[in-house]
């Protein structure tokens, strides 16, 4: 498999694999059909935050993400920094135990399943991603934590998703659990039937994490630019009005999003997104 993290050497030819004795077809070295020329969703998302498992078509689409919204830079580290807070919130304060990330993406800094037993020892983490790449990343960082796990799936699946995390026995559906929607609705079309699929399976006592790239008629322009990038992915973007996004959380209560970011990292990340926790009754 390709180093992710490293450009590959230009041209790429095949090569004989001495173990095998037989020439390797550049095809066959990529067996989850790793296209690093298409700039992708995750691995965009990395560069942005820092991280080094990219490709130069991913730091160019970032790049032109950042010309439109130069805010984008401090955007995604405020999303990290409300997710953060958000787990370490629910695991103190909230009694919950366990958590769904579903979209979770490359490691970084500061996981989840980190920040959640900072404050719980006991806290158990399932996360869930569609991009193959994510999930070998995640399973190599995550052996040998016998509190989470991380499995492929789909957020269009909601209830195989749900399956495959019971199926961990780390996530109990009787049990509260929070589901983490982070940075993941706006790549999906009209995923409305999916979250609400996912809401009616969650134990009364649990709660859903949300954030979600926003649309405003004063950044209109500057958006439209955003959706080009994105165009190029594999799944591109739907950014939203501050009410559609709301429309995710049905009848769950909205908590007051100052309990997981200060007002003034608030207003800054308002200029691109839109973040809130919300409760099932
Ligand atoms: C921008 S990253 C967000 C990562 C993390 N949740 C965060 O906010 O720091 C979006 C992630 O969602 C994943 N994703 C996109 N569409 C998905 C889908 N339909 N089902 C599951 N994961 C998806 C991508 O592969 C990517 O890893």
């Amino acid at each position: 498999m390709p180093c992710v993290g490293y450009d590959l050497p230009e041209p790429v030819y095949d090569y004989h694999d001495q173990r095998r004795d037989e020439v390797v077809a550049v095809s066959d070295r990529n067996p989850f059909g790793l296209d690093v020329n298409t700039p992708n969703v995750a691995r965009i998302y990395d560069y942005m935050l820092g991280g080094k498992d990219n490709f130069a078509a991913d730091r160019k689409a970032a790049e032109q993400i950042v010309r439109a919204f130069p805010e984008a830079r401090e955007g995604v580290r405020l999303n990290r920094e409300f997710l953060g807070n958000a787990v370490r919130h629910l695991a103190g304060e909230a009694g919950i135990r366990q958590f769904l990330d579903i979209g979770a993406g490359l490691p970084t800094r500061d996981s989840v399943h980190q920040a959640a037993v900072s404050v719980l020892p006991e806290a158990r983490t399932v996360y869930v991603d569609n991009d193959p790449i994510v999930c070998v990343h995640g399973r190599a960082l995550l052996s040998g934590v016998p509190s989470a796990a991380m499995v492929e799936g789909d957020l269009r699946s909601p209830g195989e998703v749900w399956a495959g995390a019971v199926k961990t026995g780390l996530i109990d559906p009787a049990e509260p659990v929070a589901v983490l929607l982070v940075a993941v609705l706006h790549f999906l079309d009209d995923p409305y039937a999916e979250v609400a699929m996912l809401r009616e399976l969650m134990a009364p006592g649990s709660h859903l994490v949300l954030t979600h790239l926003s649309s405003t008629e004063e950044r209109g322009g500057d958006t439209d630019k955003i959706r080009k990038v994105y165009a190029q992915t594999a799944s591109g973007v739907v950014p939203r009005g501050i009410g559609k996004i709301k429309e995710f959380f049905g009848d769950f209560e909205i908590l007051d999003s100052g309990r997981f970011i200060s007002p003034g990292a608030l207003r800054r990340f308002e200029i691109l997104g839109w973040a809130g926790v919300g409760r099932k009754g």
